[in-house]
């Protein structure tokens, strides 16, 4: 197991990359800007089947299907459309778009927002909570017997966020009472516990079956995600940068993060995918390529919150 470590996705490949070769691999939030469009690219180079490319328009992932089409034109890559705001929409994108594909070794969840004003998805939940996390649970319920396929070493990965040291889910009031107590950064940190949560709560139901589960921080990175980041916001994260370090909602000390390029990023991902040396490990969660549950706070670590989410969520996709 590797200490903490700031990698480029091609010293991840070079060392495990063959684990990806003829593998079919689904990622969302493709863009030619974003940490996931950096993973497609990167994944092509260690020649898997077919790499599905979802966003919510094609335009989004053109540039990055077309780099891979001229480096690797041995690789298969498939556009699939999903806005990830609208549940009844993952389910019909699933069933009608994915039928013909009965396995999937790997499903990376990656598309995110951040620190948008106060908006609801389509089913009425806090837009944050509702595209960073609800739609990830549908969506993995979905794809799981595709996974279930494709045998021991697939993965699923629930990208999170160091903003998880921030933040609480409060079950008694997601949405934050309708947007009146809505803040923007709280609603970030909120739907990042909830991925960490749930990849917690997903590996353990999964127990023995092989399939590796695990949510990441890919670190600090220039992307599209900076795009509601105001002033103001802008101003307090640079403070913290400056200060060295912020507090956790247990009181804890942690340095703040080194900024890291869209490779840098991705390698993270890719730890969780392959990297064969955290195998006995399934469901943690991973920073800097390497176990990092020491960076979880109480609320996070306690399984009955797991439990509760799962609950919840269970109601909250019910009947969409
Ligand atoms: N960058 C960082 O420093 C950082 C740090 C920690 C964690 N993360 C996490 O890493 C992940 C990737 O972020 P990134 O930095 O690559 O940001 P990004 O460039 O903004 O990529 C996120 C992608 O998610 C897509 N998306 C947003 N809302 C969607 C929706 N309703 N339906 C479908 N797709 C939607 C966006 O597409 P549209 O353009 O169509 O909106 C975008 O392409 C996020 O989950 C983020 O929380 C990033």
């Amino acid at each position: 197991m590797s200490a903490k470590q700031i990698l480029r996705s091609e010293a991840i490949l070079e060392k495990y990359g063959k684990a990806i070769s003829g593998k079919t691999i689904l990622i969302t939030g493709v863009s030619d800007i974003s940490i996931a469009g950096e993973l497609a690219i990167q994944l092509s180079t260690a020649d898997p089947r077919l790499l599905i490319l979802s966003a919510r328009a094609e335009s989004k992932v053109v540039s990055v299907m077309e780099k891979i089409k001229e480096t690797r034109p041995n690789v298969m890559t498939r556009f699939f459309k999903m806005d990830l705001d609208y549940l009844s929409g993952i389910r019909e994108a699933v069933e009608h778009d994915l039928a013909d594909i009965h396995q999937i070794d790997h499903v990376i969840c990656a598309a995110g927002v951040m620190a948008c004003p106060y908006t609801m998805t389509k089913d009425g939940v806090e837009m944050q909570f509702g595209v960073n996390y609800l739609a990830n649970f549908l969506l993995v319920k979905l794809l799981l017997p595709k996974v279930q396929a494709a045998g021991p070493s697939s993965s699923i990965i629930s990208v999170a966020s160091a903003a998880v040291r921030q933040g609480k889910v409060d079950f008694d009031d997601i949405g934050f009472s309708n947007g009146k107590t809505y803040e923007p950064i709280a609603a970030y940190c909120q739907s990042n516990v909830a991925r960490v949560m749930f990849a917690k709560k997903l590996s353990e139901n999964l127990e023995g079956q092989g399939v590796r589960v695990y949510s990441i921080d890919p670190g600090s990175v220039t992307t599209g995600l900076q795009r509601h980041v105001d002033a103001e916001m802008a101003a307090a994260i640079e403070k913290l940068r400056k200060d060295g370090y912020f507090v956790d909602v247990d009181g804890n000390r942690w340095p703040s993060q080194p900024r890291a390029t869209r490779s840098e990023g991705a390698a993270t991902i890719i730890t969780g995918m392959i990297d064969p040396t955290i195998t006995d490990h399934n469901g943690a969660y991973l920073s800097q390529n390497a176990l990092a549950d020491d960076e979880l706070h109480r609320h996070i670590l306690n399984e009955k919150n797991w439990a509760r989410l799962w609950e919840l969520s269970e109601r909250l996709i019910q009947g969409q």
